[in-house]
């Protein structure tokens, strides 16, 4: 199979709203991106996404837009961000952007103009419904914020469909004229040189005929069999596909929210002209029962690499998955699956050895590289992500939890973990602002920032340039076949791979434990490449691998 730059590349993850702010207003910006371009190019990082900078009343942060060709006036201006994709490119580096097309704002003109009368000729770019017989909302569809699927709209007495915030009315993908604005604006960028699209909630752009109730299940299955994959969703990707990105040098990534290995290939098996490559959420809510909040499930590393083999084995040779650990809408990789305390730093590069030997297009999320870390949030008014709050709220009112342990929850799993502003150095606000932000900075930033990381070689950031830099040189971290060793360990990961001629062993000690490993096979003492401490020890037939040791090494 053709490696091509999309997944050979590393993306890099940029929450604009969090990254850098450059006119001190608290909030981040274009142009504060532009000013760490460099920052990026040195990270050897090759694709930046971008999460949402269109028009927004920011009910949800950019994932409710108000105009598919405008920028959010609180990030800059169209001028900025052709500066920002030219200097991009002009480093090497290419740049895409996230695609919100299952639903828009309730301030888009769209939606503005559909409210007006049944008649309106936008009426059709939504879904209504009339109520159900008692006056109701027309079926039990809850979204996935909190709440009943549908608001009641009082002028015409139907009821819009929203899977997401009232403010976030789904988009009627069965009226052509939706699916040409769409591509219409996809057109606008790609035209403008972007190189792709993140595809938010992409699996549920088709909805079932007649919008039939959920079963009595657990909201994954229930997301799954009722929500996503609905009968027209190949039809459309397919259509876009051949309408607007076969047309470009550019790449679709579905956020794959309702696909498991079974119908993975559907999307992106490379003959069905689908999509590019999908993140599925069977890694990032490992930890998570159904749905945020309310089950968790302690991390199980054996669990893991079942998920990882799953789906590696469900792509293999036919499409391509990216790899993805953490971003904006869950808490923090390090303080998830690693060790936030004593072995803050070994984990958190340890993991990014686990996560940069995956196949697939590797993706990571801003601050991970210098092991950002969850943040405790005090009182509710701290809390911003509108899920959060509106978990909050409906359990004010259910009073399922005591308003604490709400809180609590929150704190564990909620969003604004990965939200808090990029900590850039030890100075006010971490070098983010100068003015108060717009969340609150973790307090931790006076130990973890990138200008105290950036002068030590031994760093998580150094960490993280290196083993990127490695990683450009060698496909088999990209591409490798896949050979477990002591799979059914529950506190080592260790996997061989092999791509032609280059053969690799990564070895993994995710507990806080020293680890005794015994093997069958010599292993080089002089070949190993990456190491998140300063040796490796082995004795005859024994490695031993200190407390969250990760290395690789190359065996022939
Ligand atoms: C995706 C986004 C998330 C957003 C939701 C609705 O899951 O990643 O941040 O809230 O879609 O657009
Ligand atoms: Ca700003």
């Amino acid at each position: 199979m053709k490696l091509s730059w999309f997944k050979k590349g590393t993306i890099y993850q940029i929450y604009p709203r969090s990254f850098n702010d450059s006119n001190s207003d608290g909030i981040g910006d274009l142009r504060g991106i532009i000013e760490k371009l460099d920052y990026l190019q040195k990270l050897n990082v090759d694709i930046l996404w971008l999460s949402p900078i269109f028009s927004s009343p920011n009910d949800d942060n950019g994932y409710d837009i108000s105009n598919y060709c405008a920028i959010m006036p609180e990030f800059g201006t169209m001028q900025d961000f052709d500066e920002l994709l030219h200097k991009t490119h002009e480093r090497g580096m290419r740049l895409v952007l996230d695609l919100v097309a299952n639903h828009c704002s309730d301030e888009h003109e769209w939606f503005k103009e559909a409210k007006k009368s049944k008649d309106n000729a936008y009426r059709d770019y939504f879904h209504w419904s009339a109520p159900a017989k008692d006056g109701g909302p027309p079926n039990n569809w809850k979204s996935f914020f909190g709440g009943s699927a549908w608001e009641y709209d009082k002028d015409s007495g139907e009821y819009y469909l929203h899977l997401f915030t009232k403010k976030q009315p789904d988009l009627n993908w069965k009226n052509q004229k939706v699916r040409e604005e769409i591509y219409q604006a996809m057109r606008f960028w790609l035209d403008k040189g972007v190189d792709g699209f993140r595809m938010d909630v992409i699996p549920l752009i088709s909805k079932r005929e007649g919008y039939p109730d959920a079963p009595n299940e657990g909201f994954r299955k229930i997301i799954e069999d009722v929500y996503a994959n609905g009968p027209h969703l190949h039809e459309y990707l397919r259509e876009m596909n051949r309408e607007v990105i076969r047309h470009y040098d550019a790449f679709s990534l579905a956020e794959g929210v309702g696909i498991n290995p079974t119908n993975a290939g559907l999307y992106v098996d490379h003959d069905r002209r689908e999509l590019d490559m999908l993140y599925h959420f069977d890694i990032l809510e490992c930890t998570i029962v159904n749905g945020k909040f309310e089950e968790v499930s302690p991390f199980d590393l054996v669990t893991m690499k079942k998920i990882f083999k799953k789906w590696r084995d469900a792509v293999h040779e036919k499409g391509w998955l990216a790899n993805a650990m953490g971003n904006h809408d869950f808490s923090r990789m390090v303080s998830r699956f690693g060790n936030d305390k004593e072995y803050w730093a070994a984990s958190a590069k340890m993991l990014f050895i686990m996560q940069a030997t995956q196949n697939g297009t590797l993706n990571i999320y801003q601050g991970d590289e210098i092991g950002m870390t969850n943040i405790v949030l005090n009182e509710i008014s701290e809390v911003k992500d509108v899920q959060s709050l509106n978990f909050y709220n409906e359990n004010l009112a259910t009073q399922r939890f005591s308003k604490d342990l709400a809180l609590e929850m929150i704190n564990k799993e909620g969003r604004d973990n990965a939200r808090t502003p990029m900590q850039w150095s030890d100075e006010l606000n971490a070098g983010f602002s100068e003015h108060d932000p717009w969340l609150k900075i973790n307090p931790n930033y006076e130990n973890i920032n990138v200008a105290t990381q950036n002068n030590d070689p031994n760093s998580i950031l150094n960490f993280y340039r290196n083993v990127l830099a490695i990683r450009k040189k060698m496909e088999v971290f990209v591409y490798g076949d896949f050979e477990e060793v002591a799979f059914d360990h529950p506190e080592l990961y260790i996997y061989k791979k092999t791509l032609g001629s280059d053969k690799i062993i990564v070895l993994l000690n995710f507990s806080s434990n020293p680890q005794k490993f015994i093997t069958n096979f010599q292993l080089p003492t002089n070949a190993v490449i990456i190491n998140n401490y300063e040796d490796i020890v082995i004795t005859e037939d024994k490695i031993h691998l200190k407390p969250y040791q990760g290395c690789v090494v190359r065996l022939e």
